[in-house]
């Protein structure tokens, strides 16, 4: 690919006319979300969708979400919207929740990785709502990092991974949740599956739905072969080049392994150090499932600029939030887990 000038721009109204003239053209652009940074671009050109896939170095049977600035837009794009996908939208849109729908062939191929689905987003960060609106078009939009790499939570880890790819990164501030939507598939009309996990928890759905089922490869491992609901489970996800390993276990058991696993280039990531100090490096990514899901992604980028070669992470409860927390830490550790 030819390498361009990467604009990183502020949210300026200004800004966001440039940016959604450009969409229009073609041009694929880093936009901040409330969930995580995304690359843009206009789902209906397979042109631009192909620069997406490009990019990234992203497989291409892996679907791209489609980000709408209102649900009721939803019908132009899908051939059938059942019920209960209404009463979800009545509670969760706009937000992170993507809900996979049949499509019609308004979404080209390309986009959905050869599916006959795609997958809806109305996402509720302000820039980026007006950039949906400014734009008039359909808005394709992975995570902007490099394949396989945690995703970015700000504007400079877009600019980290996509400068000279791409025409502009939009600066929205830290995304405030800080992992990707919640993927959901329909069952039925009152039963949904999540197929990736996220901060629209399976309790809350739970309150519009008779029955939510956790997709078996949320927490287990994609066999070779083995047939999966959506095409994002079986890559390699949320890596940085350091090696990571899971540890459960209670904090004090941790604290001791640390102890006795510390050597140089071995950094411990732990919830919290409430004040005190240890006899290891470590870094902290929060007391609480949402502290650890907006801090998670900065601390794995971290921890690749500061040398760790390996790194042991405290586990994280698997409740609510945390089953978004933990499914995306067990995959940047190749499901490697230590149980203490
Ligand atoms: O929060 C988010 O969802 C962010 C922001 C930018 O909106 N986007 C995002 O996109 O995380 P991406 O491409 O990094 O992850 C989308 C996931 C992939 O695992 C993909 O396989 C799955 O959703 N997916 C997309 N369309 C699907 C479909 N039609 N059927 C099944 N899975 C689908
Ligand atoms: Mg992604």
């Amino acid at each position: 690919m030819i390498d361009m000038e990467t604009l990183l721009l502020n949210s300026s109204e200004e800004n966001i006319q440039k940016v959604a003239y450009a969409l229009k053209k073609g041009e694929i652009i880093g936009i901040p979300t409330e969930t995580v940074y995304g690359l843009a671009g206009n789902a209906s050109d397979e042109n631009a969708v192909r620069k997406i896939f490009s990019a990234k170095g992203r497989p291409a049977d892996n679907p791209l979400i489609v980000h709408l600035a209102d649900f009721s837009q939803a019908c132009e794009y899908t051939s059938f919207i059942p019920d209960l996908a209404y009463r979800l939208a009545e509670k969760f849109c706009p937000g992170a929740l993507t809900m996979v729908l049949p499509k019609n062939d308004r979404i080209p191929m390309v986009t959905s990785g050869g599916l006959d689905t795609v997958g809806i987003r109305i996402p509720s960060h302000p820039v980026m709502h007006r950039i949906l609106e400014v734009s008039g078009v359909p808005i394709a939009a992975p995570s902007a990092n490099i394949s396989g790499y945690p995703s970015p939570t700000s504007a400079q880890h877009v600019m980290r991974d996509m400068k000279g790819k791409i025409f502009a990164v939009v600066d929205g501030g830290q995304s405030q949740y800080g992992v990707e939507s919640t993927v959901i598939s329909f069952e039925d009309n009152n039963s949904v599956r999540i197929l990736r996990p996220g901060c629209i928890t399976r309790n809350m759905l739970l309150e519009v739905c008779r029955e939510v089922i956790i997709d078996r490869a949320i927490l287990n491992e994609v066999q070779e072969g083995q047939k999966v609901s959506s095409p994002g489970m079986k890559y390699k996800h949320y890596s940085p080049k350091a090696d990571i390993i899971m540890v459960e276990g209670s904090e004090s058991d941790f604290i001791e392994f640390a102890e006795k696993h510390n050597s140089e280039h071995t950094y411990f990531l732990i919830h919290s150090a409430d004040g005190k100090t240890f006899p290891f490096r470590y870094l902290e990514y929060g007391r609480n499932s949402s502290e650890q899901a907006h801090f998670l992604f900065s601390r794995l980028r971290e921890l690749d600029d500061i040398g760790a070669e390996k790194v042991y992470v405290h586990a994280p409860v698997k409740d609510d939030v945390g089953l978004a927390v933990y499914n995306r830490l067990i995959r940047s550790a190749g499901f490697e887990v230590i149980t203490l």
